[in-house]
């Protein structure tokens, strides 16, 4: 990375699909071993329906990301899907580039913070087994294991669950 970029985090917005896109399909097969909300190869149209789906009118969707203020290039992104729902899930991935260099770390705490603000009780989130960096920046922040399944993906995940206003 560039050491004079400047990454800004902010929700989703319209017109940012595309970039989201983008931002998919330039990770590592790696990361996309361990996040993939639509799968290995989403369409734009699946974007554009988060996109939707973060419109204030709609909101069952909370997405930020963050973003190259030069390039426009998203390096991050994080959400909270399922919002109306029992079990709202969470989710977080970041550019190869960026990893290691707080982007995931900001992008999840604003995410928190965005919930908490909203009086949000529990939050869920599923996670690789073997990602201990992901899991272990998961359980810091209060989320703790409490199953374990196989993904259609055939990997081994845990489920994890963070009392937000404890
Ligand atoms: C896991 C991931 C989201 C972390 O984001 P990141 O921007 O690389 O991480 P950050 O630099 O913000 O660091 C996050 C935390 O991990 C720690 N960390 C950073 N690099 C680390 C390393 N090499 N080893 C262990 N911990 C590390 C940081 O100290 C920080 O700790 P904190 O909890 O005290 O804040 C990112 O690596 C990623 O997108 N991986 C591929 C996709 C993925 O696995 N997503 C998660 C799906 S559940």
């Amino acid at each position: 990375m560039d050491p004079s970029t400047t990454i800004a985090i902010r929700r989703l917005r319209p017109g940012d699909a595309p970039a989201l896109y983008d931002f998919y399909e330039r990770l590592s097969p790696s990361s996309k071993r361990t996040f993939a909300p639509f799968g290995q190869h989403p369409a734009l149209a699946q974007y554009e329906n988060v996109v939707h789906d973060n419109d204030a009118a709609v909101d069952t969707k909370f997405d930020l990301v963050a973003v190259e203020e030069t390039s426009g290039r998203i390096a991050g992104w994080s959400f909270v899907w399922d919002l109306p729902s029992d079990q709202p899930t969470f989710g977080l991935g970041v550019a190869d580039e960026y990893h290691g260099q707080g982007v995931g770390r900001d992008l999840m705490d604003g995410v928190l913070d965005a919930m908490r603000r909203r009086g949000m009780c529990k939050l869920y989130l599923t996670v690789v087994t073997d990602n201990a960096r992901a899991w272990q920046m998961y359980a810091r922040r209060g989320f703790v294991r409490y199953d374990e399944f196989t993904g259609e993906d055939g990997l081994p995940y845990y489920r994890m669950a963070a009392e937000l206003m404890a």
